[in-house]
């Protein structure tokens, strides 16, 4: 089948290179011609395990190209996505420009029947809207279905979960849109759940904001292991065997970031507001959140006492690891309140350093290594479990450090090797390791 894909960020890149991987004729559209120059050259601008190589694949094979021009490409599409960003307005609502701006170009440029297919979060009522709005827009007497796609991709595994995913949502008031939409996507493999398009929408919304209630969750509980001594580890294990709850996202940290929970569980409570509903639910979650994102300057200040010129070493800045995005990563709060109290910050990250550098304080410092971050560091803060940090040996801190004081806000070491390795060690609701041992400081 022909495709159109508007916008390679990072859902309609990876939608594009994967709908070609499983036999569909695809173009990608982005109005930025540099970032169009170097994937048709097989380079991709994200960081996604498996993307170059898929990429290069299929444009090799002649199913996959790139262009900056919309009339080229959906010329003979049969199907055209739109993947573009719906950022966050200042009060939480999500911002639709992106999105009328691509659906108004695909609308005046093609002169065939197209389904258009809507990957872009939006708010419930989005689409219904859209088919007005592209109705408008169109130069040609043709017909376009409109059809809810939403997306379920996962940073750091987006090729594995468009391949391997739980469901493919689709929703449209279209009997053939919901044929076609079946058809394209058959080759995946995956469960396909059919409904309208309002639905669809709430789904996606839904999704993101229960996953965060369960990290808002656990860490509440996490708080409380705290201050009662119990594990939250062993809590969440116990929890998770009973089906249903399930294992998934009850690791305790310090929050949740990235471009989606945060941005998704904001619109939602400001969709909920436009109908007068008020989703005090979903606001404690996001408030439980923003308290957990400063956990560990509150916990390294109450310990140290004033900050004020301690070296403070700051390992992992991505929002999560195996991605080197820092969007509404604790890791901005965390660096922003220690230079706010005056201490001086090294950061270190496996590969979000350069990402971060635009998003972090100026006078935060960039080490190459974590050896090199933690080098006579008066306390280190752990806020990405990257498998590098996970990995490091404990004893290195002991031999780089004055005094081997670590918060670690993703619970990446065993209680019994912090123990063994000497090191004071305070984590996320779990009890804390040679609290007693006396500091030189
Ligand atoms: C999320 C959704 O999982 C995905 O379905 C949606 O399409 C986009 O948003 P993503 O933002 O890539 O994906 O990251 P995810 O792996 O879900 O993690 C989000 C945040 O939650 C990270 O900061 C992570 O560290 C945190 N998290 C996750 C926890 O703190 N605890 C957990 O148990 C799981």
């Amino acid at each position: 089948m022909k495709i159109a894909v508007v916008g390679t960020g990072y859902v309609g890149l990876v939608t594009g290179v994967s709908l070609a991987e499983i036999g569909h004729q695809v173009t990608c559209i982005d109005i930025d011609h540099e970032k169009v120059k170097k994937m048709k050259a097989g380079i991709s601008p994200i960081y996604e395990p498996g993307l170059e190589e898929m990429m290069q694949r299929n444009i090799e094979a002649g199913r996959l190209t790139f262009t900056s021009n919309y009339s080229r490409g959906v010329k003979s599409a049969e199907v055209v996505y739109i993947a573009v960003g719906t950022p966050q307005n200042e009060d939480g609502s999500a911002n639709l420009t992106y999105l009328e701006e691509a659906v108004k170009s695909v609308a005046t440029q093609i002169t065939q029947s197209i389904f258009l297919v809507i990957k872009s979060t939006v708010p419930v009522g989005t689409n219904n809207y859209m088919k007005q709005y592209v109705k408008k827009h169109l130069k040609e007497d043709v017909k376009v279905e409109v059809v809810s796609n939403p997306e379920f991709l996962r940073e750091g595994s987006a090729v594995r979960d468009t391949f391997e995913g739980d469901r493919i949502v689709i929703g449209t008031d279209s009997k053939k849109a919901a044929e076609l939409m079946e058809e394209v996507n058959r080759p995946f493999n995956i469960p396909i759940y059919k409904t309208d398009m309002r639905s669809a929408e709430m789904i996606k919304y839904a999704s993101n904001a229960f996953l965060a209630t369960k990290i808002s969750f656990i860490n509440e509980i996490s708080n409380i292991c705290e201050k009662t001594g119990a594990n939250v580890e062993d809590v969440a294990k116990g929890m998770g065997m009973d089906q249903r709850i399930g294992n998934q996202f009850l690791q305790a940290g310090i929050g949740y970031g990235g471009s989606c929970f945060p941005k998704d569980t904001k619109a939602l409570v400001q969709l909920a507001g436009n109908v007068e509903h008020n989703f005090e639910l979903l606001k404690s979650v996001i408030k439980v959140n923003n308290y957990q994102q400063k956990l560990l300057v509150e916990k390294a200040m109450k310990r140290l006492g004033s900050l004020k010129g301690k070296k403070i070493a700051v390992l992992g800045l991505s929002f999560k690891p195996n991605t080197d995005d820092v969007r509404e990563s604790a890791s901005i709060h965390v660096v922003n309140e220690l230079i706010s109290q005056d201490a001086s910050v090294v950061a270190y990250d496996p590969i979000a350093n350069e990402n971060a550098k635009e998003l972090l304080p100026p006078s935060t410092i960039f080490a190459e290594s974590i050896s090199d971050a933690i080098i006579n560091a008066d306390c280190a803060l752990i806020l990405t479990d990257w498998k590098e940090i996970i990995k490091f040996p404990l004893q290195h801190y002991q031999e780089e450090m004055s005094y081997p004081l670590i918060f670690d806000g993703r619970n990446c070491y065993a209680l019994e090797s912090a123990k063994v390795a000497e090191l004071e060690y305070h984590s996320i609701g779990r009890p804390i390791i040679n609290e007693t041992r006396t500091s030189s400081m």
